[in-house]
């Protein structure tokens, strides 16, 4: 794969034909070189093993989507870095949003789901997963961000039903310089805005791109509860506070899947 316009976001862009997961081959490559810099892109258009949140796996036919590993060393974010896969969903929607707009789809909007998916939704379908976002911290505090974008993935390929792809949605994504750069872009641009002091921009920018917020949601919480209630505010660690159906009690939420009611 050429990638001259992420190369040139990126302080060091790595391009592999093949991994099992670009989040695990960035962990190696930082264990095997602790000076990595900030802002390393690890990329692949064929990921063999993909790892999702709590422990699911990522299906990822070949060729058919983006993995891409972004390293972050701790100086480069100011607020909590459970704000990361948040940011980072910001980023894809917004970069996606671009690329959907610069090719005259004009009927997708695209949310981020807290906390780390990136959905479609058109005439056709409702709340696609077309994105999802894997974050994980190395002993350093060093952070990894992975992204899987479903590119070229067409109906029979999808992992899940829920799913969809950029052209499924309408899209013609080229090459996958033409997809990854636009995320790439807004990633940076919000971390810099960060790292200038603009806090308040960036979690702005967030709680505007989110499509959890003002909905009503069911939170199945790692412990096996479930909590049915409006989401209605990032807390200050990024955590989603909740007016509980049951009691329109608050309730803070640090991890957990959610559904969109409605
Ligand atoms: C999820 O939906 O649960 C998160 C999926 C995250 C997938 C990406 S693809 C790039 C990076 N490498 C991985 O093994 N996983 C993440």
């Amino acid at each position: 794969m050429q990638l001259p316009r992420s190369q040139d976001l990126a302080a060091e862009l790595i391009c592999l034909d093949e991994t099992a997961s670009t989040n695990d081959a960035l962990r190696e490559l930082v264990a095997q070189n602790p000076a990595q810099p900030n802002r390393t892109v690890l990329v692949t258009d064929n990921q063999t093993a993909g790892r999702g949140r709590l422990g699911r796996e990522w299906v990822a036919p070949a060729g058919k989507t983006i993995a891409v590993s972004v390293l972050l060393r701790k100086r480069d974010h100011a607020l909590p870095s459970s704000w990361l896969p948040l940011i980072a969903g910001s980023a894809v929607r917004r970069g996606l949003s671009a690329l959907l707009e610069a090719q005259q789809v004009s009927d997708v909007a695209l949310g981020v789901k807290w906390p780390n998916d990136v959905l479609a939704s058109n005439a056709e379908v409702t709340g696609h997963k077309l994105s999802g976002i894997l974050t994980e911290m190395l002993e350093d505090g060093s952070v990894i961000v992975g992204i899987g974008i479903n590119v070229s993935l067409t109906e029979r390929e999808l992992p899940i039903a829920t799913a969809t792809s950029l052209t499924l949605l309408g899209a013609q994504p080229g090459d996958a310089d033409a997809v990854l750069a636009p995320v790439l872009e807004h990633f940076f641009g919000l971390l810099d805005a960060l790292a200038a002091g603009e806090v308040e921009q960036v979690r702005n920018a967030v709680t505007a791109d989110s499509s959890t917020l003002g909905t009503q949601v069911r939170v199945h919480l790692p412990n096996g509860d479930v909590l049915n209630g409006e989401a209605i505010a990032l807390a200050e660690d990024g955590a989603l506070v909740l007016t509980s159906a049951l009691d329109g009690s608050e309730r803070t939420v640090a991890a957990g899947d959610i559904e969109h009611l409605r």
